[in-house]
């Protein structure tokens, strides 16, 4: 029956050669399969480049133009590796939010100790101004170095602009802000709202409210150091003149900055600090006008001299 069946299968081909029908059947459709195979491949691979291509555009103009960087044009669409960091670590100072949301976020605190993320206890420089930094070239200076130490708010009139280069650490340290008058309640608003904004990053130890007046009279590790606890509580750091009388301390100008007045602001050594007598007791000082900058940096040196 094998043998039957199997001679009635078999043919001769052109050149007298005997084979299958199977075989000629199966020579048709390799090709045919083959074509359909490519036919995929071409298509699967048009797809693949064509999302490729899409996603990637897309990427770019997200990263250049939205973004401001290039770089990672894919972040975006990625979820997040680390979903605690940035709810930890805001990064985004223009959140949006009101001051009742704000300052509710603000006081949330955890109830256990020790955050499940790495983080450098840091500083927060909280700048409550009126427009300009007048002094930013000279804290620019003071913070040179330790910008991974410390973290910049500034609260500026709504609509103002803070003028500084990318390069500087002012640069995007704007706060969502509101009209703040001095000696009336929105003042103290406007600090809330630095404190807050400074309180949403959980990197944030210490906390430093400065004027554009303001300057600083000693280096940063200088301050770095100063321990807080009993011994600085009920006490001010910040160096006044208020000898000349009246509402307001002096504001010194241009021609009043001199090497004397540094010393002045530094030789005061009265103080108690980690428990030893004849330690500094002023790391900033105030008021001074936009027009002692220039003096001020020149005598930068002696004032954020190793002591
Ligand atoms: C700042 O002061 C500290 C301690 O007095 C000193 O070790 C450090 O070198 C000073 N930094 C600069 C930049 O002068």
């Amino acid at each position: 029956m094998n043998g039957r069946s199997s001679s009635s299968n078999l043919l001769a081909d052109e050149n007298g050669h005997l084979r299958s029908k199977e075989q000629g059947r199966k020579r048709e459709w390799v090709p045919r399969l083959s074509r359909m195979l490519i036919l995929f491949i071409v298509l699967g691979l048009g797809v693949l480049l064509g999302v490729m291509v899409s996603l990637h555009i897309l990427g770019y103009f997200e990263g250049s133009i939205l973004g401001g960087r290039c770089a990672n044009g894919f972040h975006n669409w990625l979820p997040t590796t680390k979903p605690a960091q940035g709810w930890f670590l805001p990064s985004n100072l223009q959140h949006g939010m009101p001051d009742e949301e704000l300052l509710w976020r603000a006081s949330i605190g955890p109830h256990r100790p020790g955050l499940p993320i790495k983080r450098t206890p840091k500083i927060a420089f909280m700048f409550l101004t009126k427009g300009p930094l007048p002094f930013a070239k000279l804290w620019e200076r003071y913070f040179k170095g330790h910008t991974d130490l410390l973290s910049i708010y500034v609260h500026a009139p709504p609509g103002y602009r803070l003028d500084v280069p990318y390069s500087s650490p002012f640069y995007g340290r704007q706060i969502p802000s509101q009209e703040a008058r001095w000696g009336e309640m929105s003042i103290i608003d406007a600090e809330r709202r630095l404190l807050a904004n400074a309180l949403l990053d959980f990197s944030n130890e210490r906390f430093v409210l400065v004027s554009e007046s303001c300057i600083p009279v000693r280096n940063f590790t200088n301050y770095l150091q100063l321990q807080f606890g009993d011994e600085l509580a009920g006490r001010s750091i910040t160096w006044v003149d208020w000898s000349r009388g009246g509402a307001h301390p002096a504001t010194y100008n241009k021609n009043d900055i001199d090497l004397n007045l540094v010393r002045r602001m530094k030789d005061d050594r009265g103080c108690v600090l980690f428990g030893e007598l004849n330690q500094p007791c002023w790391f900033f000082a105030r008021k001074f006008a936009p027009s002692s900058l220039e003096p001020l940096l020149a005598l930068s040196a002696e004032l954020f001299a190793p002591e």
